[in-house]
Formats: structure tokens, sequence, C-alpha cells
């Protein structure tokens, strides 16, 4: 069973996924740390992230990268979605993800396209949504835990360009795909948000076992 959780920045689609695959014993696959190693490849090797030539070069970056805790920044987060443009770079980054989910047992996948592009055919399919407000006091609050300091108008600025560029870009944009439920985790807890993902993932499996 592959379950797909797609969404924009801080909207908590990766702790849902994260829960998610441990509820159901499955492995999981953040997708957009795979955009962010290329970001952070290009960044390293002095080349720019808008040019789909060194975007394209960095992406057989080497798997021990996955573990380097700078691409947990903002900034290669922002490099991310600006490699992620590319239409080459989505592409040598596919096969990748398809293998994943189409793992024996299944898996769960975060990120923008897994419902649309990558596992359109997924036993179930979650949408989550909160508003940029919210997701950016996430992020700020994740930042004051890791010590670091930043400025509220800045980061919402942020969110905004990054879902712009995301969901307007020509290749896999970020959209609702057909069959997803929409979760919109603005005015719940994680664990609020976590229980509601597992009963719209159940009720989109119980209606499939039935078709
Ligand atoms: O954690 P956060 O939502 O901030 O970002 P992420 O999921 O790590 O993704 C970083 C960037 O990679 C996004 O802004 C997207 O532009 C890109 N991305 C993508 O295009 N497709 C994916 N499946 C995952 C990420």
């Amino acid at each position: 069973m592959i379950i797909a959780v797609d969404g924009p920045a801080a909207s908590g689609k990766g702790s849902i996924a994260r829960a998610l695959a441990a509820h159901y014993g499955l492995p999981h696959l953040d997708t957009g740390l795979l955009y962010r190693a290329v970001g952070l490849s290009v960044a390293r090797a002095g080349g720019n992230a808008d040019d789909p030539h060194d975007a394209v070069a960095a992406c057989d970056f080497p798997e021990s990268l996955l573990m380097d805790t700078e691409l947990r920044n903002e900034a290669s987060g922002a490099l991310a979605s600006r490699v992620s443009i590319h239409p080459q770079v989505r592409a040598a980054l596919i096969q990748r993800q398809r293998d994943f989910a189409m793992q024996p047992g299944g898996a769960v996948l975060d990120g923008r396209d897994i419902g649309t592009v990558i596992a359109p055919g997924a036993s179930a399919k979650l949408f989550v949504i909160a508003s940029p407000e919210v997701r950016a006091d996430r992020r700020l609050n994740e930042m004051h835990r890791n010590g670091m300091e930043a400025d509220r108008d800045a980061i919402i600025a942020d969110i905004r360009a990054r879902d712009d560029r995301d969901m307007n870009r020509d290749h896999a944009p970020l959209k609702q795909a057909e069959g997803a439920d929409l979760l919109d985790t603005s005015n719940l807890t994680i664990d609020a948000a976590v229980r509601q993902a597992i009963s719209l993932v159940d009720a989109q499996l119980d209606r499939r076992s039935k078709e």
C-alpha cells in the first residue's frame, strides 16, 4: 500500500507522513530531502541553482549527503525550490522515488507531486495545508528551539515566495491530486492532525477495498 502526502512548506506533511509510516508499519521517504541535496550540492560546487545544467550535474550527489544537517536549514529549502523547477532535475529523481514507492509492502512518501506524478495510483492520498501565518510561526518556533533568531515577516515572505514558485511552475506543480483528501492543520495540534490523517487514510482504504 502506497500513501501519498503532499503539501506546502511547514504544513505539517512531514510529521504526518512520519506518523502514518509508524502507524501502518511502512517505510517513509521525505522526497524534499532529495531536492534539498541537489540544491546544496549545486551551491557547494559554486554553481547556479537556476541554471539547469548546474542543477542536473548535481543530481548524482553522494548518498551520505542525505545525512547532512545543513539540508534542514531555510537556505537549503530555498535552493531546493529553485532546482526543482527544472524538468531534467525532476526526471533524474523520479525513478528513485518510484522504486521506493513500489517496494514490497508499500511505503509512505511526502512531497509536492507524490499523488499527482510519482504515485498517481496510490492507495491513499492526503493534501496537507495550513495558513502562511501559522506555517511561519511553526518555522519560527523550530528555529528558536535550535537557538536561531529570525524575523517573522521575512519568514512569511519566504513561505509565500516558495508557495508561488512551487504552485506556478510548469512541471509537476504543487496541487491537490485527484482523489486526495484535504487536511487543513492551521488550528490542529500535531496529535490531532495525525488522528485526522489516520481516519482519512482508513476511510480511503476502506472505500478502495469495496471498489
Ligand atoms: O520541509 P519543507 O516543506 O519546507 O520543504 P521540502 O519538502 O523539503 O521541499 C523543499 C522544496 O523542494 C520545495 O519547496 C519544492 O520546491 C521541492 N520539492 C519538490 O519540488 N517536489 C517534491 N516532491 C519535494 C520537494
